[in-house]
């Protein structure tokens, strides 16, 4: 192992950033391989802003793997850390380390622990998709850490997948779709980029957030209870999403804002109507999130074509599109002035992220 006894610390830190989908993930075929009963499409967040950070070290001197979230340390007997980490150090190649001399063999990966120290610059599980960003990042900053090179196109995704569903789509910047796949073993149910974040450079993304409190119903729980019990979850699958895919692909490939924000608004609408049909029904929306929407429509049908477009994942923060920087400007205006005083409600506008963001430090 290159240098002599326990001495030695390799360390790589990694940036992602977090997305937030137009068309939803909501619901498993396969729970342990994390395998959707639909396709989805997102759009990459401004990492500055909505991204998280992993600083990951491996040494002989560490005794087990461990993980420290925003500072606090958390157990990593969770299974989707595991599969993460097994997948990953199964990929691991041989690694010079040139700041440090240290070489690592291959095959020496296996007996290495990891330490591991993530951060988001954003309110952790409050639907702004913290474990998107997260899983991502612990992904890929393992991948540079192990010396992993894809062996296919999206495999990378696949094992951030294992992590969180939406984790597979925050590997790449612009815009996303996240293809469902038809394996049993979840090889083909990968990210793929449809368009760079230059694509479309008028769309400003608006964020209000409403509550940076943790949800009560967890996305996994939430979707497993509707998958159970909800017959327009089934519906929405395969009759509704296959449609919206293409229509969505078309959209963004056009620039077709009025189509964009139609879309948008009705999958995030129909999104919340599974929750409401789930048994017991999951509330994600409150009362500010549904005067939010209100506003939106109103504003919509005042300029006589849609200029704004909303969505909810699962908390009651809005994401917020803006057809370009003029309405944009209006828009946060409206919104400071029914919206106050903060933090009722706390604004901020980004613009769709770089596919750059992954960067890497040694
Ligand atoms: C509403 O990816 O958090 O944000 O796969 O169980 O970790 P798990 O769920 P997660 O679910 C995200 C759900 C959503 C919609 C979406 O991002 O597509």
């Amino acid at each position: 192992m290159g240098k002599e006894g326990n001495e030695w610390v390799v360390t790589r830190t990694g940036r992602a950033p977090s997305n937030i989908a137009v068309i939803k993930y909501w619901g498993k075929r396969d729970e342990k391989l994390i395998l959707p009963i639909n396709s989805s499409i997102s759009v990459t967040l401004d990492p500055a802003h909505l991204s998280a950070t992993t600083t990951v070290s491996a040494s002989p001197a560490f005794e087990s793997d461990r993980l420290w979230l925003n500072g606090k340390e958390v157990s990593m007997e969770g299974v989707r850390y595991k599969n993460c980490l097994r997948e990953m150090r199964a990929r691991a190649t041989d690694m010079v380390d040139e700041r440090t001399g240290v070489t690592i063999r291959k095959q020496d990966w296996a007996n290495v622990h990891v330490h591991i120290a993530s951060e988001n610059n954003f309110p952790t599980a409050a639907g702004l998709a913290s474990s998107a960003a997260g899983f991502a990042c612990l992904v890929f900053t393992l991948a540079q850490l192990f010396g992993v090179k894809e062996t296919y196109e999206g495999e990378l995704s696949a094992i951030a997948r294992l992590g969180s569903g939406s984790a597979c789509r925050s590997l790449y910047g612009g815009f996303v779709k996240w293809n469902m796949g038809q394996d049993v073993d979840g090889k083909d149910s990968i990210a793929t980029q449809l368009a760079e974040h230059t694509h479309w450079d008028d769309l400003v993304i608006i964020i209000a957030v409403v509550s940076s409190q943790q949800k009560e119903t967890s996305s996994t729980a939430g979707m497993q209870e509707s998958v159970r019990t909800s017959p327009l979850l089934h519906f929405r699958a395969q009759e509704v999403v296959p449609q919206r895919i293409k229509q969505m692909e078309e959209a963004v490939k056009t620039c077709d804002f009025e189509e964009f924000a139609k879309l948008t608004c009705a999958d995030s609408n129909q999104f919340h109507a599974t929750c409401l049909d789930t048994s017991p029904p999951i509330f994600y929306l409150n009362d500010t999130s549904r005067r939010l929407i209100g506003l939106v429509e109103r504003w919509n049908r005042f300029a006589g074509k849609p200029q704004v477009a909303y969505t909810f994942d699962a908390g009651p923060n809005a994401v917020m599109f803006a057809r370009d920087q003029e309405v944009a400007v209006l828009l946060l205006q409206r919104l400071l002035f029914q919206f106050p005083p903060l933090p009722d409600v706390e604004l901020s506008s980004y613009v769709v992220g770089d596919q750059s963001v992954l960067k890497s430090a040694q």
